[in-house]
């Protein structure tokens, strides 16, 4: 049977899988809720998104997704708060980001209601699934695929949007090594390195693997003409501390314009940290390394939230970070995971109420 709630049709699941759900060991992205959204573009438009319950989806062989990779997604959280009242973090980004990946692929743009009422719906609805326990979250996966048939490499002519929700712990078990690339690239100038185009992590998934025989658990990109200057990490920016300034590099058309990265260097200037936004090239942080000005590196993103690295390896050579007490690290992340999980106030207006 079908309601409408706010604008969406909603058919609830006969029966909840919440119960087999083991809440104190959760991994990342691997158990998914009793529902999702969908919604279709067919002859020109999107059709108005309903809640469904989670269940596989039938796709012609033919289907554009399979062969042209016209795929976008992605990666936000919803965080449960000590009165049970469930917030989003900048919900709004993650949307005009997803039409950018959109425009980019040739996928067509989605209504912002749509997306915003849809997401709102689903996650009231899900509410009992955004856990509590300390460091874990609702992880929430909006994507659009090329549904359309044909063999004609073109854009198609269907698409869905989808989200699903996972009830997740950390993405990472502990501090990351990271491997410096000098050979493959993740983008290029003029590409689509700046969407978040499911095409982009398949390209990683290789050297990636090539990394972890060596010990590594994230690869950190390098740019495609030089292989000079770091740019982001498999599936978060990176930040660098030299001495007492906190680098990273400027966004551009191969690297993905991180929500955390932006969020992370207002906290930080508001903190008084002195921050560069400019090229870092791989020989300053080897020299950084050597001469001890070198005190942290760490990854932003949704998924890997603040996430210190222990070394880089460049060119054979591991060289190791050392252990800081009052890290920037853990002062960035406090303060953002504060935020999100409405622990201290919202002085910049990042929190999203929905239920
Ligand atoms: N860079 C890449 C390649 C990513 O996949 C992600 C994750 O979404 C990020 C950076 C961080 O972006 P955000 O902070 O918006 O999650
Ligand atoms: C996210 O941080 O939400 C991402 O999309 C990264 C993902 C590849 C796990």
């Amino acid at each position: 049977m079908e309601t409408m709630v706010n604008n969406i049709a909603i058919e609830k699941a006969k029966t909840s899988k919440i119960k087999d759900v083991d809440f104190d060991n959760l991994s990342f992205g691997s158990v998914y809720t009793d529902h999702m959204l969908v919604c279709d573009y067919k002859n020109g438009e999107w059709s108005a998104p309903k809640i469904v319950p989670y269940q596989p989806i039938t796709l012609d062989p033919s289907a554009k997704i399979f062969h042209y990779g016209q795929s976008i997604f992605e990666g936000m959280k919803a965080y449960k708060d000590e009165d049970e009242k469930v917030w989003l973090f900048r919900p709004l980004e993650n949307f005009k980001r997803l039409n950018k990946s959109a425009k980019r692929l040739a996928i067509p743009e989605l209504p912002e209601a749509y997306f915003m009422e849809g997401l709102t719906a689903l996650i009231q609805l899900e509410s009992d699934w955004v856990p509590k326990n300390p460091g874990s979250s609702l992880y929430i996966r909006p994507f659009v695929f090329a549904s359309g048939k044909g063999f004609h490499a073109s854009p198609a002519g269907e698409y869905k949007f989808i989200i699903a929700c996972a009830p997740s712990g950390a993405y990472f078990s502990g501090k990351v090594k990271v491997l410096i690339e000098q050979t493959y690239s993740r983008a290029a100038n003029g590409g689509v390195g700046y969407a978040k185009a499911g095409g982009n992590y398949a390209g990683q998934f290789y050297p990636t693997q090539l990394a972890a025989e060596k010990g590594y658990q994230q690869v950190i990109w390098t740019d495609d003409n030089t292989h000079e200057f770091i740019e982001e990490a498999g599936a978060m920016n990176v930040f660098v501390r030299i001495n007492d300034t906190l680098l990273t590099a400027p966004t551009n058309d191969r690297i993905l314009d991180g929500i955390t990265r932006k969020s992370i260097l207002d906290i930080a200037k508001d903190e008084g940290i002195q921050i560069e936004v400019r090229k870092v090239s791989v020989h300053e942080l080897v020299e950084a390394a050597k001469n001890g000005s070198l005190k942290e590196m760490f990854g932003a993103g949704t998924a890997a939230v603040v996430s210190p690295i222990s070394a880089f390896g460049y060119e054979g050579v591991d060289y190791d970070l050392p252990e800081l007490t009052d890290s920037y690290a853990s002062r960035l992340k406090k303060r953002i995971t504060d935020i999100q999980y409405n622990r201290a106030e919202d002085k910049f207006g990042w929190r999203h109420e929905v239920i």
